[in-house]
């Protein structure tokens, strides 16, 4: 077990470099199920999430080395992990079906696990799948599924990010042409196509609400460098805003975080570009707005909690409404021990600025509302003590430690 100690921190001031984006990572390294070729991928996080997803692509038969901050994986025989209870720490576990399924024909795979933010079915990919082809049936805990996969158009029900992921890396191998509607656009999901269509794939659309594929007989390995973490960078951004700070956030791909930029400049903050970086600056008093969770190009369900915590020490009343997961406000309890002002109606937060948190004892509930407290400890007047930050550390490299080169007041303490 591990604590961060935080101390109020008047204002963030400094440079931080932002690193490679997990929610593209994870399928990536997924897709490296599809060939038998050795692959590079280049400079990716040490988070806990990749660390896991690593050992279960182990448990599936994939050679996997990390060579400084790259890793290389090297699947000649893939199969179906033995290990069940380790799909359960993390929601990317699930996106291994799909390659496994499209390179050998069938899977066996437990289900996922991941932050406790709503029910998070699969039944979109489950159906998916059965589109192209793939019979299958619950084993317990599992889902076994098998079938020689064939092109298909697939309607999703709505622009599920693992859902588009997962099928496009099955029908890459499909026989025929492959249609996905109503798909994700989320820049992870075009990271995917790219590194996809490097091994050999022929994807069109990424990006798109309409992704199509025609399938190929072989994918090949390859060298290839992921884009960098939208949400790490907005969290960062918000960590200025809520601090009164001036931070220069480097390594960002600034259109992916027009939505974020556009809601502090609401709320009274300054945003710099560059053609690889964004500076906030926080000078005067923040002022409130509104807020509604959508998909990409939306403003993003990953940076609800963090803005929150912004809004809850802006002036007037602001709205913040989750309408991507339905359980996404439990960090709100721990948040009001810190003395924040926020009634929570269903998907819907109502936020009364308040002039200050006060330090607590709290506990992180799930990776992004465990960024989001840190944010508010910062903020808050007195010492606060964030439990489980291992929620945390599944999703921000050296988080603890690119706060402190901002200036933040922040101590991680073993608590074995
Ligand atoms: C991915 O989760 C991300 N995780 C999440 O980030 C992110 O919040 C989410 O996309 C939305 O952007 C990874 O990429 C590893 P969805 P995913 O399928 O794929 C429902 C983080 O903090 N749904 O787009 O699970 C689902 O219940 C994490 O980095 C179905 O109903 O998200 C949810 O309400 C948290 N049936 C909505 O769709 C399905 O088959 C969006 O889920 C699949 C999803």
């Amino acid at each position: 077990m591990a604590t961060y100690l935080i101390r109020h921190t008047p204002r963030l001031s400094g440079e931080v470099e932002v690193s490679t984006a997990k929610n593209a990572v994870l399928p990536i390294l997924a897709a490296g199920l599809l060939t038998e070729d050795p692959l590079i991928i280049k400079e990716v996080p040490r988070i806990t999430d990749v660390e896991t997803l690593v050992s279960i692509l182990r448990d599936c038969g994939a050679e996997v080395n990390r060579s400084g901050a790259d890793l290389s994986v090297c699947a000649l025989q893939p199969q179906s992990p033995q290990n069940e209870e380790r799909m359960r720490k993390l929601r990317a576990s699930i996106l291994i079906l799909g390659p496994i399924l499209a390179r050998t024909g069938s899977a066996c795979v437990g289900l996922p696990g991941g932050c406790a933010i709503g029910q998070r079915p699969i039944d979109l990919h489950l159906k998916g799948l059965q589109a192209l082809g793939a019979q299958g049936h619950p084993l317990g805990g599992m889902r076994q599924l098998s079938g020689r996969l064939t092109g298909a158009r697939i309607y999703l029900d709505l622009p599920s990010v693992g859902a588009t992921e997962n099928l496009m890396m099955a029908a890459v191998l499909a026989q025929g042409n492959t249609v996905i509607e109503n798909a994700a656009k989320e820049p992870h999901i075009v990271d995917l196509a790219n590194f996809l269509n490097s091994m050999g794939a022929d994807i069109r659309g990424a990006g798109t609400d309409t992704i199509k594929i025609r399938g190929v007989e072989h994918m090949h390995g390859c060298n290839y460098s992921i884009i960098p973490d939208q949400i790490e960078a907005g969290t960062y951004m918000v960590a200025a805003a809520a601090t009164d700070g001036n931070v220069l956030i480097k390594n960002v791909i600034p259109k992916h975080l027009e939505s974020i930029s556009a809601k502090l400049l609401e709320i009274g903050c300054e945003i710099e570009e560059s053609d690889d970086a964004v500076r906030v600056v926080a000078s005067k008093p923040l002022t409130h707005t509104h807020v509604k969770t959508l998909p990409y190009p939306g403003f993003p369900t990953d940076m609800q909690p963090q803005i929150t915590v912004t809004l809850g020490l802006s002036k007037g009343t602001s709205i913040v409404t989750e309408s991507i997961f339905e359980n996404r406000f439990k960090y709100v309890d721990e948040l009001t021990r810190m003395g924040a002002n926020i009634k929570v109606e269903g998907n819907t937060a109502i936020i009364d600025g308040v002039p200050g948190y006060t330090g607590a004892s709290i506990s992180a509930p799930d990776l992004r509302a465990g960024a989001a407290l840190v944010i508010a400890a910062l903020a808050a007047e007195g010492i606060t003590t964030i439990d489980d930050i291992k929620y945390i550390e599944r999703g921000y490299e050296d988080f603890h430690l690119k706060l402190a080169s901002l200036g933040a007041q922040i101590d991680k303490i073993s608590t074995e």
